[in-house]
């Protein structure tokens, strides 16, 4: 099947789409796709209804944490039926390694004010928790009105801050990930699935 690409196995996780001949080398990194692309969607569309039952009437700002949000911080928008102000803050926790270092720079931060406004943090991920824990803290300082979270990951038993994360889309086991968003090296954002890279993937960039 030419320009296809055909995610292996387990079998009700095959993900198929036309690809252009030179990205579908690329995808070919992928060991398993972890969340489908119609699952993330699906779970976009949910948390996407109780945001906005939840802020119904209220004065709604989405902050998303670059770079890893801005696709799901994209689709998430577009669920929530309410007028919805965006700003984006940029922060580092990882290099191009695949282990948190604990260490959180704000490397862009807010263009507007957050005093008074109903603030709705995006995060793509919450491994550590080391990052949140930080932007949250950073945040609160800003005295919103409130401040609440919505992450499409968590993974699972590694948290070393106890976090409350009022939206949550998926737990995930304690591996790395890559895809929507989620990046190994700054490559892989754009996959619309979640996946685990082979181990050659890792040796390839250096
Ligand atoms: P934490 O501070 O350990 O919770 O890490 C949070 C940040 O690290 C996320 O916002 C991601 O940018 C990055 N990160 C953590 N785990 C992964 C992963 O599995 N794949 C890609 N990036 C990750
Ligand atoms: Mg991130």
């Amino acid at each position: 099947m030419e320009g296809r690409v055909a995610l292996s196995e387990p079998q009700d996780l095959i993900v198929a789409m036309d690809v252009p001949a030179d990205t579908a080398e690329y995808e070919r990194n992928i060991e398993h796709v972890l969340i489908t692309a119609e699952e993330i969607q699906g779970t976009l569309r949910n948390l996407g209804a109780q945001i906005t039952h939840d802020y119904e009437g209220r004065d709604l700002l989405l902050v998303g944490v670059l770079k890893g949000a801005f696709v799901m911080m994209a689709d998430l928008a577009r669920h929530i039926h309410l007028p919805v102000d965006f700003d984006f803050m940029a922060v580092a926790s990882y290099g191009v390694a695949t282990r948190t270092s604990g260490v959180v720079r704000i490397l862009k931060d807010l263009d507007h004010d957050i005093e008074g406004r109903d603030v709705l943090l995006v995060e793509d991920i919450v491994d550590s928790g080391l990052t949140l824990n930080y932007v949250l803290k950073n945040l609160r300082g800003r005295r919103p009105a409130s401040l609440e979270v919505c992450a499409l990951l968590q993974k699972s038993g590694i948290q070393r801050v106890a976090l409350d994360i009022r939206y949550k889309g998926f737990e995930i086991p304690p591996e790395f990930v890559v895809g929507y968003g989620l990046d190994f090296a700054e490559k892989y954002r754009n996959l619309p699935y979640i996946g685990t890279l082979k181990p050659e993937a890792y040796r390839d960039i250096s």
